[in-house]
């Protein structure tokens, strides 16, 4: 039976298990959206993993949705991020940098530029500002004209992640972001190529993962879904159809991935599973949902197919994640006032497994922590 710390050949790359770090955005980057020595440190702690995914990092101003977020479209981003894959390097890892086009997530507030999104229907809820939370503004309804250029904007982004030492890159496509805001049939109300029917609706995400393979491979090049999540509104009415569609006309690209959130029924993503003849990324878990991944859930998937397993919160505030898994040693709880909350705590604070303590008192250390 595979195990979660069976090696596995992904691409050219070797991963030494199959722990994969979700992409999570922790908005400490410095202005002009550039990588710090402490997202170095932070990464490189973690970089026991099979694979890490970045955070999602925006390939234009426009792209942006959260304060905070680090970019990979100008040079100096390229450079700053060069820190980071040097450690995840220099400390034996990999690394995927997440491209995330935020589309109407946004707000003026946070990049100066008006959103723009498949069509003018705002997100729902309040999206991040620099001044604290505020309602979704109605994004201005791209151009046909103008989709290929956000399109290409990913391949560009994955062109300088390169550049910028990255072993490859993961195309957001989940969670209500841009190219779910074009899958999704309520986000969605085009009547041009892009939307209407499933095979308008997929379009988009071909046209940025095919522009992406052209730009850098596609042994360099996944993509993350969340198959009927509905995040931010962002809904989908004909989950498996739509899905199956669009894994159908990714399959003959070869893609280095699939990343799948298990946001739906297991039906549905065993089907997905039997559709995608490559590798198979699941996060067993819904975002931000109550139960956090854990090792039950792995072997779970690992025994419906999947090749690798990504853990989101647990690697915050586990750096050794893989040697805690594969030793049955204690999960450190995450604090999640210190998320989004800048500066190093509850970031580059948390210790690998302390041994020589018993599992007792180290956990009972853990939650006073
Ligand atoms: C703080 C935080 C930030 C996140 N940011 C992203 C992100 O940038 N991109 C993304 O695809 N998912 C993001 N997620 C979702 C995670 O990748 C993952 O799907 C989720 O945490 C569920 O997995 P878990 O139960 O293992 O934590 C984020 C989750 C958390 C907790």
């Amino acid at each position: 039976m595979t195990t979660l710390f069976d090696r596995y050949r992904l691409g050219e790359l070797v991963l030494p298990n199959r722990v994969v770090m979700a992409p999570m955005t922790r908005v400490r980057a410095a202005a002009g959206a550039l990588a710090t020595p402490s997202m170095a440190t932070y990464y490189a702690q973690r970089a026991s993993a099979g694979l890490i995914v970045t955070e999602g990092v925006q390939p234009s101003l426009v792209g942006q949705s959260n304060p905070g977020t680090p970019g990979l479209h100008t040079d100096e981003q390229v450079k700053s991020w060069q820190l980071v894959t040097d450690a995840v390097h220099a400390n034996g890892g990999r690394v995927f940098a997440q491209i995330m086009h935020g589309g109407r997530v946004s707000h003026p507030d946070t990049t100066g530029l008006h959103p723009v999104g498949p069509s003018a229907v705002p997100a729902e809820g309040k999206v991040f500002t620099p001044t604290g939370p505020k309602p979704a503004p109605t994004p201005r309804a791209l151009l046909t004209a103008e989709v290929p250029e956000h399109a290409d904007s990913y391949a560009q982004a994955a062109r300088r992640a390169v550049d910028a030492g990255f072993d490859g890159v993961e195309l957001h496509g989940a969670n209500g972001y841009l190219i779910a805001q074009f899958l999704s049939s309520s986000a969605n109300l085009r009547t041009d190529r892009y939307g209407g029917s499933i095979a308008n609706r997929i379009r988009f995400a071909v046209e940025a993962v095919t522009a992406t393979v052209d730009a850098v491979g596609a042994h360099r090049t996944g993509i993350r879904l969340s198959p009927g999540a509905g995040l931010w509104g962002a809904h989908d009415t004909d989950v498996p159809e739509l899905y199956g569609a669009l894994v159908a006309e990714l399959a003959p690209l070869g893609l280095a991935y699939l990343h799948l959130e298990a946001t739906t029924g297991e039906d549905v993503l065993a089907g997905l599973r039997d559709a995608w003849p490559g590798t198979l990324i699941v996060n067993p878990t819904f975002p931000m949902g109550p139960r956090t991944t854990d090792k039950a859930a792995a072997d779970h998937w690992l025994g419906l197919g999947a090749d690798l397993i990504s853990f989101g919160r647990a690697f915050i505030s586990n750096p050794d994640l893989v040697e805690r898994l594969r030793q049955d040693l204690p999960l450190a709880p995450d604090d999640q006032a210190t998320w989004y909350a800048g500066g190093d705590t509850g970031y580059l604070t948390y210790p690998t497994y302390q041994h020589g303590v018993t599992s007792d008192s180290f956990k009972t250390a853990s939650l006073r922590a």
